[in-house]
């Protein structure tokens, strides 16, 4: 069955400074978007992307893709998000045709993802899994706080969290649709993964490893590593 590739790329991307959203900045001369697409195109299993573009800018999108090559076999659609991510990603599932039995969800600000993850993440759905994230262990240790009232103030810990036991975790997600369908009706909180509203249901989620080149361009600091990456492919 074939899979379809959801890309929320409605957000502002304010930790990234003042400019364009997000999505929209270029990374090695073409907008992150561009890349996220071509990252989930890469995969022969995805036939189907879905860009959720900013509510005002689905013509902009629409031309940007008109205008950078994809492969033959892989279709594009472009819809106007939401407020917040979450609303951005049902939109998306809404825009979706029947025969799409399996649905990736990936960050737009993930753009150097790749194909391995992306069939790792696929082939672990068709194996059962009603849902699959790709994750890494984590470096730092977590601390859990009781968050300051004002900036700069120092913050009590409350807790260390077991850091061999935590994963940090990326994107693309991998649903069974009718699983992430039925999270997306179910569950109202405001969740920062797609997976999390699975876990809301009950249902099991799983995880498959992640890659160092997923990471998620966030700040500033992440445009560096990016290009460095890119630079180092075109090598
Ligand atoms: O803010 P954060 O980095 O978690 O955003 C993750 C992804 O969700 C980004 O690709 C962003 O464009 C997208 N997003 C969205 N609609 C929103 C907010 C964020 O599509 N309202």
């Amino acid at each position: 069955t074939p899979a379809a590739a959801v890309i929320p790329a409605a957000g502002r991307g304010v930790r990234l400074g003042p400019g364009a959203p997000k999505a929209l900045r270029a990374l090695g001369g073409t907008p992150m978007l561009i890349h996220a697409v071509r990252a989930m195109a890469a995969s022969r299993a995805v036939s189907l992307v879905v860009v959720v573009a900013p509510p005002d800018g689905a013509a902009e999108v629409k031309s940007l893709l008109d205008a950078h090559a994809l492969p033959e076999r892989t279709d594009f659609l472009v819809v106007p998000g939401g407020a917040e991510r979450q609303d951005s990603v049902r939109l998306g599932l809404d825009a979706l045709p029947p025969e799409y039995d399996i649905v990736l969800v990936h960050d737009a600000a993930r753009p150097l993802v790749p194909v391995d993850t992306v069939d790792a993440v696929i082939e672990a759905v068709r194996e059962g899994a009603p849902a699959v994230v790709p994750a890494l262990p984590l470096a730092d240790t977590v601390k859990e706080v009781e968050p300051a009232g004002a900036e700069g103030e120092p913050e009590p810990v409350v807790a260390t969290l077991e850091r061999a036991r935590l994963r940090a975790v990326q994107t693309p997600q991998g649903f069974d649709r009718t699983t992430l369908v039925r999270a997306h009706e179910t569950v109202t909180d405001n969740v920062t993964d797609d997976a999390s509203m699975v876990e809301q249901l009950g249902l099991q989620v799983v995880v498959v490893p992640g890659h160092e080149e997923a990471f998620k361009v966030t700040r500033p600091l992440d445009l560096v590593l990016a290009e460095a990456v890119l630079a180092r492919r075109r090598l």
